[in-house]
């Protein structure tokens, strides 16, 4: 759980939001076979995270959690070995409760011994979500849900092995008020390298209305937490839907591209083996990419809003700043900031570079993109140009 583990966003796959239980081995070594012949394991897509009801319904008698014969008939350690071998790394999902949110053994009261048997198998990567959470007479929700993340945390670092934590905590505290909410962030960013904003993305199975609506939620709630993170402890809007049915290209555009101007983790949650091109453009965009993970670390702030529209600007390490303007409304619309709103120093003139189509013009003090179309967001790289 150390900063070192994750200097900038987590980014790979994860199974969830397109097979939720419907997971083996065949799947998941098909889609990390697929990361690396895509290019996108190259491009920083590293981790392999095999999400919930990878498990067997009970502990084995010496109480070790047992990987579902079935789906893994090969166990877990196979597992990490063939990710390995094809360089990634291997992330697996637990619960902090007594059950998952599937309903399988939750780590709590065997949270070193679950943390060891994961050293063993050389994961990298742990997602704890927080189901079935029983909280005692005489404490609060928040504090037992501290308690539970801070033995998690202890047992990773116990165990000897680098394994980067995920904790999934503010998702179950999202409409507990700000105050709360914001309190549990702050301790996931002491425990944890990230955590989960807020409320689950869309599934596959939901229709094309609901993902974009939840794309458009998480970017909100996420927004408005760009003091929150620092380099090694992100905020997690939840997955990257590009490449499932149902998003216009514009809309897998907009959250790739808002996405890295917070800085959140980039994981993606589809079926690789057979990524549409436009999919694989919008994920493997390198300037993009190149946003998300800047090393200096900063989440992009919103700078502008109103009904309809969003201007995000983030500082990178080279002194540039990104400019994100997402028009969230119907119909096409011009959006604009200033210099100075965005934080740029002075008046101009700017090299405006759109990182999506590549091409770059010359601007004074105002940046401005026209006709943006509905659900679309533009996404500015501005440096000095003298
Ligand atoms: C919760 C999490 C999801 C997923 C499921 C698995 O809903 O937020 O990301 O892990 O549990 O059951």
């Amino acid at each position: 759980t150390y900063p070192n583990l994750a200097p900038t966003p987590p980014m790979g796959w994860n199974n969830w939001s397109y097979y939720r239980c419907d997971i083996n081995e065949k799947v998941l070594l098909d889609n990390a076979r697929a990361l690396v012949r895509t290019g996108l394991a190259d491009k920083g897509y590293d981790t392999v995270t095999v999400d919930d009801c990878w498990m067997a319904k009970k502990r084995g008698p010496d109480g070790e959690l047992v990987p579902d014969p079935e789906k893994f008939p090969h166990g877990m350690a196979y597992i990490g070995r063939k990710l390995h071998k094809m360089g990634l790394k291997f992330g697996i999902y637990e619960d902090v409760g007594t059950l998952t949110c599937g309903k399988y053994p939750g780590s709590l009261g065997h949270f070193q011994q679950d943390a060891d048997l994961f050293a063993r198998w050389k994961v990298d990567y742990l997602k704890a979500d927080g189901c079935n959470v029983p909280v005692p007479p005489g404490s609060t929700k928040e504090e037992t849900f501290h308690d539970l993340y801070r033995q998690q945390s202890r047992a990773l670092e116990a165990s000897g092995r680098d394994i980067t934590f995920s904790v999934s905590a503010p998702a179950y505290f999202q409409f507990a008020g700000d105050r709360v909410w914001h309190k549990v962030i702050r301790w996931s960013a002491e425990l944890g390298n990230l955590w989960r904003s807020g409320r689950d993305i869309a599934l596959e199975t939901d229709s094309p209305a609901k993902k974009w609506s939840s794309i458009v939620t998480n970017f909100g709630y996420n927004a408005g937490l760009a003091g929150l993170q620092r380099p090694g402890r992100w905020n997690d809007p939840d997955f990257l839907l590009a490449g499932g049915t149902g998003l216009t290209r514009d809309e897998m555009q907009s959250q790739m591209s808002l996405w890295a101007v917070m800085a959140a983790p980039l994981i993606s949650s589809t079926d690789l083996s057979d990524l549409s091109p436009a999919a694989r453009e919008v994920l493997g965009n390198k300037r993009v990419i190149a946003v998300d993970q800047d090393p200096l670390g900063v989440q992009g702030e919103v700078v502008r809003k109103g009904d309809g529209f969003a201007v995000l600007s983030k500082p990178l390490a080279n002194g540039d700043r990104v400019i994100a303007l997402f028009n969230s409304g119907d119909t096409p619309r011009t959006l604009s900031t200033t210099a100075e709103a965005a934080g740029l120093p002075d008046a101009g003139p700017y090299l405006v570079r759109d990182l999506v189509t590549g091409r770059a013009h010359h601007s004074g003090g105002d940046i401005v993109a026209k006709d943006v179309p509905p659900h679309a967001t533009v996404l500015y790289r501005v440096s000095a140009a003298y």
